[in-house]
């Protein structure tokens, strides 16, 4: 069989940019992407795409229509597909055995069912999914148990290693991609078909295939691992606030040893994001299910490191502003839990946004893509906020940085975006209360300056001098 015809089932950060890209790359190949929610797939056929992706309007511009198709008729997608990718949600569950820890796995369950229901011709099945190991297993199971005579179904996993903000890229030139399958005659005929449209841009040295087992597994411990290392700095951080040393020169300096690597040494607020917790957690649960509890352990530490990070964070913030934000006006510069994306999932801005406002403070927020709408449904989600009409009340949302800051006794930076860096920091300092702080959780501004500038600066792992010559100590702001 040679693909020529896709479906992938969700239409999500990883279903849409992913799909794109292999219709940019495989004209010949039409792809069609399919979700349950009648909004996202008229958002994906509209000007304004549900995900901002750098890069990624002008790809799905380059083929929409062309061979590339978002729609909700599910039914025609799976019937004529050759391969099917299952992109859809894998939250931690929230209920019953397993909560908090474990996968929820009804959406892989539901989307599997569906194609067991539909498929009346041979189909390619590839799990694309963040899943648990043996979760193909699962999957082969329920379409197995529901097979059409005549229709065989090969389960491949190939899970993706985006990253968002830099998804295209990362799709464009990926490290390697990971394939694994059943070691069988078609097991091994499915892996080359899949194969073969990587094959389109990627080259086949960095195609790597493995047995389904491995690559489940290397999908949790890349992630895994990943984190690991931002924890890691950021223990370091905390040591180094407290001796003087600097957290960015110590990164450098054991970054630039080959073995270790530079990459993923950024201490910070704290790593967010919809996967890393989430697949840590998904980790834990399997180490724990297989009795391996010091393996269990080992990972929860990476957690527990990365919640003691964001609560020290926040709480030097309100230490800092003499041990009360009551009443208090706090700017929140960016929401997203990293730059270049409009996504909050897991953001740290949350709990830092969620701190102070039970501490009794007013915030001010902006971050140049997360919408309006996102932010309260964030903040004022039940399992962050018992009061939302408080919250309502006490939190604005601005349309540019300058207006979110002024009047403000502190500006707290929560997300690294690059216009950050490049505002007119005079400007900002002269309409805030004095004293003016700012709180740099990304560690991207010139704290030198900000300091000459009259700021009292905080940052991640370095302790800075407070301001040479206090300008102003008056309690309004000179504008
Ligand atoms: P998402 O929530 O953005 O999108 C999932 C989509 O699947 C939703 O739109 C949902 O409506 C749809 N869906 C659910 N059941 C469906 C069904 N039966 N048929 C059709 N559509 C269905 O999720 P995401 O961020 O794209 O993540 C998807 C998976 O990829 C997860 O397992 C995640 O761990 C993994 N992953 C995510 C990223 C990332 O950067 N977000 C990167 C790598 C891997
Ligand atoms: C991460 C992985 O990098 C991807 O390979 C993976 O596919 C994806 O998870 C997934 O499975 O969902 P993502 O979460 O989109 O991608 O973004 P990252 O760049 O990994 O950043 C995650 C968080 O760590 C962000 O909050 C970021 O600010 C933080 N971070 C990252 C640091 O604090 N320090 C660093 O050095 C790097």
């Amino acid at each position: 069989m040679v693909v020529k015809n896709i479906c992938c089932l969700g239409a999500g950060y990883v279903g849409g940019p992913t799909c794109s890209v292999i219709a940019w790359k495989c004209p010949e190949i039409k792809v069609t992407v399919v979700d349950l929610s009648k909004e996202r797939i008229a958002q994906w056929n509209s000007e304004k795409l549900p995900i901002y992706e750098p890069g990624l309007d002008d790809v799905v511009k380059a083929c929409r229509g062309k061979n590339l198709f978002f729609s909700n008729d599910i039914k025609t997608a799976i019937l004529d597909a050759d391969l099917i990718f299952i992109s859809v949600n894998t939250p931690t569950k929230t209920f019953g055995n397993g909560k908090g820890r474990a996968p929820d796995l009804k959406y892989v369950e539901g989307a599997a069912r569906m194609i067991a229901d539909i498929a009346q011709s041979n189909k390619i099945v590839v799990e694309k999914s963040t899943v648990p190991v043996r979760a193909a297993e699962s999957i082969l199971n329920i379409l197995s148990a529901n097979q059409r005579p005549g229709v065989s179904y090969q389960i491949l996993s190939n899970p993706e290693f985006l990253a968002e903000g830099t998804a295209i890229d990362d799709l464009l030139h990926a490290d390697r991609v990971l394939i694994g399958g059943e070691d069988s005659p078609e097991g091994r005929a499915a892996i080359e078909e899949l194969c073969s449209v990587y094959e389109h841009w990627i080259p086949r040295k960095n195609i790597l295939t493995t047995n389904t087992w491995s690559s489940e597994l290397s999908k949790l411990a890349a992630n895994a691992m990943l984190a690991q290392r931002i924890s890691s700095i950021n223990s370091l951080s905390a040591v180094c606030e407290s001796t003087g040393a600097d957290v960015s020169e110590v990164a450098r300096a054991v970054g630039l040893d080959s073995r270790i690597g530079s990459k993923f040494l950024q201490a910070s607020i704290g790593f967010g994001g919809s996967c890393f917790q989430k697949d840590i957690l998904n980790l834990i649960y399997i180490c724990e299910s297989l009795n391996l509890l010091e393996v269990a352990a080992y990972w929860q530490q990476v957690i527990d490191m990365n919640e003691y990070q964001k609560s020290r964070f926040t709480a030097k913030v309100i230490e800092s502003l003499f041990n009360t934000v009551s009443g208090k006006q706090v700017a929140l510069l960016g929401f997203a839990f990293k730059k270049n994306t409009g996504d909050t999932r897991e953001s740290p801005a949350i709990h830092v946004a969620k701190t102070l406002l039970d501490e009794g403070a007013s915030i001010n927020i902006y971050d140049p893509k997360v919408e309006k709408s996102q932010i309260i449904d964030d903040l004022t989600n039940p399992s962050i906020c018992e009061f939302p009409e408080q919250v309502k009340s006490r939190v604005k949302i601005f349309e540019d940085a300058y207006s979110a800051t002024a009047g403000t006794h502190a500006i707290v930076l929560c997300t690294e975006w690059d216009e950050f860096i490049t505002y007119d920091y005079n400007r900002i300092y002269k309409g805030m209360m004095k004293p003016a702080f700012i709180f740099d959780g990304r560690k991207i501004l010139n704290h030198e300056e900000l300091i000459e500038i009259g700021f009292h600066v905080q940052t991640i792992g370095k302790k800075l001098s407070r301001p040479r010559s206090p300008r102003c100590w008056s309690s309004k702001p000179n504008i």
